[in-house]
């Protein structure tokens, strides 16, 4: 995903989503135009795009028949924040936090979030995956390919000790990189192949 080529195309749901509530989520912009200060993480990412609503409302009815009693959902890599917005409005977690290295796209998320009626709290964090931990408590995880093997490595690395103790899950879109969440001792729970989306957990 080096290019802006689309992966997924979105549809009615996700131009209704935007519009009703007011929010600027969709469009594409190339990794020149969300870069940030920190050139060399920015070189480990990937363009922003939103995920299609069809592909939240699927992770969320699988992250209820987990049977994991999520407290967190956190998207690495949030963009303009679309997952956050929709799962914070789902009422299936406590606290919902969206880390990018963007700082234009968290801009753009802070708005948007203004903008939403939510009852948990939506935290938009700027920061670079590959540093940062993951909150307390069962997690739901959420990449739509954020970045490379490298920083997922890295990422999943500085988070085994979480995943270990809360069992918390990772939903990976677009999930080219998968096998670094093997290598780390991670296995999925299912896959659809034709949507290129998975769930993962520690053995
Ligand atoms: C494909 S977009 C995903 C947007 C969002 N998750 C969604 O599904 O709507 C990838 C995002 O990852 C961010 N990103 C890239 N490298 C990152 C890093 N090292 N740490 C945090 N965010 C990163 C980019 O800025 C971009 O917003």
């Amino acid at each position: 995903m080096t290019t802006t080529e689309k992966i997924y195309d979105p549809d009615w749901r996700d131009r209704f989503f935007q519009r009703w509530h007011g929010i600027d989520v969709e469009g594409i912009l190339p990794v020149e135009a969300i870069a940030s200060a920190d050139l060399a993480a920015s070189s480990r990412g990937t363009f922003y795009q939103p995920i299609p609503i069809r592909f939240l409302k699927r992770i969320l009815k699988s992250a209820r028949a987990t049977g994991v009693p999520f407290r967190n959902f956190v998207d690495m890599g949030c963009g303009k924040g679309k997952a956050c917005l929709f799962m914070a409005r789902s009422g299936a977690f406590r606290r919902v936090i969206g880390v990018d290295i963007s700082s234009r796209l968290l801009g753009v998320a802070r708005d948007n979030r203004a903008h939403i009626g939510s009852v948990v709290p939506i935290d938009f964090v700027e920061a670079d995956a590959q540093t940062y931990q993951l909150p307390d408590g069962p997690t739901l995880v959420f990449l739509f390919n954020p970045f490379d093997a490298v920083a997922l490595s890295r990422f999943i690395a500085n988070n085994l000790a979480h995943f270990r103790k809360t069992g918390s899950i990772i939903a990976y879109g677009f999930d080219i990189e998968r096998d670094v969440l093997a290598e780390h001792g991670f296995y999925p729970l299912w896959r659809d192949d034709k949507k290129r989306l998975s769930f993962h957990a520690i053995q």
